[in-house]
């Protein structure tokens, strides 16, 4: 759905993406993770043709964005970093604006609003003035107004940002119901945030791509297995499979096969097998590591 090819951005000299390069699998529902100022609005932006690149291509369902950005906008619903709305209109007046703009007929118009309306749980402000509504909710009208034309590809910059945690509740599980029949790519700070609603995630740091993989691949390849028995150190397990920091009675191992033969040693040797459990790494964990342990993430 989404190929990018060496991507470059510079900004008055100031290089802010170098050569990043992703695909996006048509069906997907990718993360696009960084810390504040990785460039993940400056890769959203070039995706939905709102700026070209210095270098490089980005393909969306087959489209050039920068030589075919009118198909291109046709497909995507695209939520901005700070949504700009129109303050004296209402919800259901710019809704129809907007999906009018982007080519809905006035005969589906009114199905359309209905539909996103209900999605995005603005019935009850339907009626009221933009300029009147609180933080979250013209974050919800502007998620509305990126689906109001049933896009085929959802580009989200930040979509939880200034929601409380309920909504933040409600947006996760309305991203999981959109990516049942789309493809979503959703850039956010919250990382436990990510590893439950996408698939995917490709991590961006200082504009270089510094992971990309399946959310599950990530966190799975770096678990691993804990055993622990009472006792002193068994003389059969390796000295380095002991966890330091412990009294000596937990052995770490890196595959469930391994955990089980330790237990079965231990078993063995007399002692009670107290715990043995699997211990997956959290994407946070991952992505601290991934971009050196720094501090400026929310
Ligand atoms: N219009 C611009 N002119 C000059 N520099 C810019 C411009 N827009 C972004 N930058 C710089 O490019 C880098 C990447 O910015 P970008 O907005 O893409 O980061 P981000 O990953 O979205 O960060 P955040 O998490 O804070 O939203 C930053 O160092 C930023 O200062
Ligand atoms: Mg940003």
């Amino acid at each position: 759905m989404i190929q990018v090819e060496n991507l470059t951005k510079r900004y008055a000299g100031f290089t802010a993406l170098d050569r990043v390069s992703f695909e996006v699998a048509e069906g997907t529902v990718v993360g696009f993770l960084g810390a504040n100022g990785a460039g993940k609005t400056t890769t959203l932006r070039i995706l939905s043709c709102f700026m070209p690149p210095s270098e490089g291509c980005a393909r969306v369902g087959g489209f050039d964005t920068v030589r075919q950005g009118h198909e291109v906008r046709r497909i995507i619903g695209y939520l901005p970093e700070s949504v700009p709305l129109y303050g004296d209109m209402r919800v259901d007046e710019y809704l129809r604006f907007r999906a009018r703009l982007k080519g809905v007929t006035a005969a589906a118009a009114q199905a359309a609003i209905d539909r996103v309306v209900s999605r995005c749980k603005l019935t009850e402000k339907r009626r009221n003035l933009i300029k009147a509504l609180s933080k979250g909710q013209r974050q919800r009208v502007g998620i509305a107004d990126a689906l109001v034309h049933d896009p085929r590809l959802l580009i989200l910059d930040e979509p939880t940002s200034g929601l409380d945690p309920d909504q933040r509740l409600e947006v996760r599980h309305l991203i999981a119901e959109l990516g049942a029949d789309r493809t979503v790519l959703l850039s956010t700070h919250i990382l436990p945030e990510a590893e439950a609603s996408c698939s995917h995630v490709v991590i961006i740091h200082r504009g270089h791509v510094v992971a990309s993989a399946a959310t599950t691949a990530l966190a799975n390849a770096e678990g691993h297995w804990m055993l622990v028995h009472s006792g002193a150190p068994l003389s059969n397990a390796p000295e380095n499979h002991y966890d330091a920091v412990t009294d000596r009675s937990s052995i770490r191992c890196t595959t469930q096969l391994d955990a089980a033969a330790m237990a079965s040693v231990a078993v063995v040797a007399g002692r009670q097998v107290l715990e043995l459990s699997c211990h997956r790494r959290t994407l946070e964990s991952i992505f601290m590591d991934v971009v050196g342990g720094r501090s400026d993430l929310a």
